[in-house]
């Protein structure tokens, strides 16, 4: 049997996704989260923590391809950092990393310490892939719906986004993965661009819920950068071709079929 692929995150929106596409090409998976999750055939779960450390080592013995698929709110840095020292010491022959449009250009410490991840993979000494990819919709659907609870829902004008299908970048990253290291490959985002209001439109719509939008300022320099549109993807970026409009209208078909 070949070497497992471990799959740092694979119990994430992203990982759930990459495992079975793993799996369809005949690849024994190891998953890497801190809760676990229940293993099945040619899917191992282990547990450990990137950002403290504990159990990294041994998650990635015997792995020759890490797709680092794990992230949080704080310490992608640290945690990015941690998993390449380990793949160092243990051999691993490709790591692939997802990070996200505009972490080289947007001035949020969130999205600093996914830059600065996406350096320390670039300094390694692990041959590597970095893909940077758009917002997915499922995020997008989560804060809509979240701000959407407000009567009045405040959006911060001049804000656009170029949302991607979760499933789009699976299998990009299952590809890249399988393929030879290719370094900071072309950006992925979705079909369209959208601001803000036109999103919480869509998904208002989409829930026949009526609610007043509040154009809001974005202040600082992080507010400039996303009204410049540092967060969307340049020329020469690849895009999915699945839309907002169709995940919005799949998403409520089975919410309506799963009553
Ligand atoms: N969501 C988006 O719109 C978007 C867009 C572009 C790029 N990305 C990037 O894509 C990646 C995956 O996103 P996602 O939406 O799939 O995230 P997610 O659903 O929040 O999943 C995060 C995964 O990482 C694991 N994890 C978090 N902290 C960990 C730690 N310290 N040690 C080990 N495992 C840890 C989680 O499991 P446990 O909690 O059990 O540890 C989970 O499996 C992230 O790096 C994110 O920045 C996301």
């Amino acid at each position: 049997m070949s070497a497992p692929i471990l799959v740092t995150g694979g119990t994430g929106t992203l990982g759930k996704l990459v495992t079975p596409l793993l799996r369809e090409a005949g690849h024994p998976v190891r998953v890497l989260s801190r809760r676990g999750g229940r293993s099945a055939p040619g899917v191992e779960h282990v547990t450990a923590d990137l950002l403290g450390g504990e159990g990294v080592d041994a998650a990635v013995r015997g792995v020759e391809i890490v797709l680092h698929l794990a992230g949080g709110p704080k310490g992608d840095d640290q945690a990015t950092r941690n998993l390449v020292r380990a793949a160092g010491r243990a051999g691993v022959r490709h790591l692939v990393h997802i990070s996200v449009i505009g972490a080289d250009r947007v001035p949020l410490a969130w999205l600093r310490t996914k830059r600065d991840a996406e350096q320390a993979i670039a300094e390694s000494g692990v041959p590597w892939t970095t893909l940077r990819a758009a917002q997915f919709h499922d995020l997008v659907l989560t804060v809509a719906a979240k701000m959407a609870k407000s009567p009045v829902v405040p959006v911060p004008g001049g804000l656009r986004f170029q949302p991607v299908d979760a499933r789009e970048v699976a299998a990009r990253l299952v590809e890249l993965a399988l393929g030879a290291p290719a370094g900071l490959v072309p950006d992925l985002a979705g079909p369209t661009v959208y601001g803000m209001d036109e999103l919480i439109r869509g998904y208002l719509g989409a829930v026949g819920k009526r609610r007043l939008l509040l154009p809001v300022r974005l202040p600082g320099k992080a507010g400039r950068a996303y009204r410049n549109g540092d967060n969307l993807a340049l020329g020469g970026a690849t895009t999915g071709s699945r839309t907002w409009e169709a995940f919005l209208a799949e998403r409520l078909l089975q919410r309506v079929t799963a009553r």
